[in-house]
């Protein structure tokens, strides 16, 4: 197995002072910078677009890691590209596009990693016809729409099932998490299959952010080595 990778998730970084804390997550040690676009349509907050995405492009060279939950994401793609995100996830749900498959060959057509992201009530069936474009799979482990949520424990069977469909099919995607990883959580997420963990309040809540990565890492025990030469950007 990969050693794991961190993504912090600045949506609870604080605002106000952006790069700075970027800049600051980066020297921390952060694999990927995830990145949470939000509409206030298909989740019920909303957080940033492309602009913001430009600012955060300029402050990190770490791959920004850019998870849409929005309605119709196929309307503003080539924006969050231009604005250089570096891996577009977007949501299974029909209820954000009904055109998934095309939505995700659009992206890798433009060279960018594709993801696929699934709520707590979409099954893993959801990727039955799409798995071979996904360069990721992003299980939610809350339900979309704000940081500081409570780990949902019954999701962890369909981290294994996912992990269990790749395999089937000799595919090997990042599996990746996002929703109340913590020191506490993360270790059952990576016995059950997965290899990239966001983190929002358990890193940004803190003080010392190399200190919680490290933390993170070191709950995964020998997976949460850190990489031997991190992704290069991209
Ligand atoms: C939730 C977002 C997450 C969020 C995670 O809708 O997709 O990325 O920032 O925050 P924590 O780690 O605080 O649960
Ligand atoms: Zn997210």
């Amino acid at each position: 197995m990969n050693p794991i990778l961190i993504a912090p998730s600045i949506l609870s970084a604080d605002f106000g002072r952006l790069a700075d804390e970027i800049r600051a997550v980066d020297a921390a040690g952060a694999d990927w910078i995830h990145v949470d676009v939000m509409d206030g349509r298909f989740v019920p907050n909303i957080s940033f677009g492309p602009v913001v995405i430009e600012a955060v492009r300029k402050a990190t060279a770490k791959p920004l890691n850019v998870h849409l939950m929005v309605v119709e994401p196929e309307l503003m793609l080539d924006d969050f590209i231009k604005a250089g995100a570096d891996h577009v996830i977007v949501q299974a749900e029909p209820s954000s596009t009904i055109h998934l498959h095309r939505l995700l060959s659009r992206i890798k057509e433009q060279g960018k990693k594709a993801g696929v992201a699934l709520n707590p009530a979409t099954p893993p069936s959801s990727l039955d016809y799409v798995l071979h474009l996904c360069d990721i799979v992003l299980v939610m482990t809350v339900n979309p729409g704000f940081g500081g949520q409570q780990f949902l424990p019954e999701i962890l069977p369909k981290i294994q099932a996912v992990k269990a469909m790749a395999a089937s099919r000799g595919l090997e995607p990042r599996i990746e998490i996002d929703g109340g990883i913590n020191a506490r959580t993360i270790a059952s997420a990576v016995q059950a299959g997965a290899d990239a963990l966001v983190a929002g309040s358990a890193i940004f809540g803190t003080l010392d952010y190399a200190q919680a990565i490290a933390g993170l890492r070191e709950a995964c025990g020998p997976f949460g080595a850190t990489p031997v030469g991190a992704e290069a950007h991209g």
